[in-house]
């Protein structure tokens, strides 16, 4: 039988989104960023924080051959289980951060199989720059070109100069840059229910 959640018709379950900030750093905007995200999902879209990205070693096929790692496994688990991706990625020398890209590349394989495919994803990102990962997050639109899943396109989201953006409890206080997320959000949900999970 299925249970309505307050706010959504009979018949209608949450969107499931897997939540990763791609930075390692306890102080970082980008998990400040996604802490948001999760308070300002709609009612239909669940957000769960993958935490564990430290415990995800670099990929090595030899090891992939013997079995995923903990973390890598845990990681995998909580994609297939979900319809949905939110990143919230750094942006490191113009480009994407080695240890967001390295568990997309653990997620992508086995090619055919991999979490990756048919989920779509939901882009935002924090830098101290005034470009705000922009070029970091065109990368990321290219990496899932390849594995075929669904990038939401509109709005972008890109919090510049992240140092000005947060109280001392990690809260947004641009209500622009809170505006654009929930619209953002929003727009996971549509798109992530018009497409199903393939
Ligand atoms: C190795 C390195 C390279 C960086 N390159 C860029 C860059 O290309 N563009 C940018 O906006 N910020 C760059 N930064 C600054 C980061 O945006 C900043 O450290 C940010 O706080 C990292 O995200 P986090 O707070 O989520 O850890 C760089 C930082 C490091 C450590």
């Amino acid at each position: 039988m299925t249970t309505a959640m307050p706010g959504l018709p009979i018949g209608t379950s949450p969107v499931r989104a897997v939540g990763i900030a791609g930075s390692l750093r306890q102080a970082s905007y980008n998990r400040m960023l996604l802490a948001n995200a999760v308070e300002l999902a709609p009612a239909d879209l669940h957000i769960e924080v993958f935490s564990r990205l430290d415990e995800i070693p670099l990929y090595n096929s030899d090891v992939a051959e013997t079995g995923d790692p903990p973390g890598v496994a845990a990681l995998r688990d909580a994609v297939r289980a979900a319809d949905a991706l939110v990143l919230a990625t750094p942006e490191y020398n113009y480009g994407v951060p080695g240890v967001l890209k390295n568990a997309l590349d653990w997620l992508s394989v086995p090619p055919g199989t991999s979490g990756l495919e048919g989920l779509t994803v939901a882009l935002m990102g924090a830098s101290p720059s005034i470009l705000g990962t922009a070029r970091a997050q065109t990368q990321l639109r290219q990496v899932f070109v390849f594995t075929q899943s669904h990038v939401v396109p509109f709005p972008e989201v890109f919090v510049t100069k992240a140092h000005t953006r947060f109280d001392s409890v990690g809260h947004l206080t641009d209500p622009g840059a809170t505006k654009i997320i929930r619209r953002l959000l929003e727009n996971l949900v549509d798109l992530t229910r018009r497409l199903g999970r393939e």
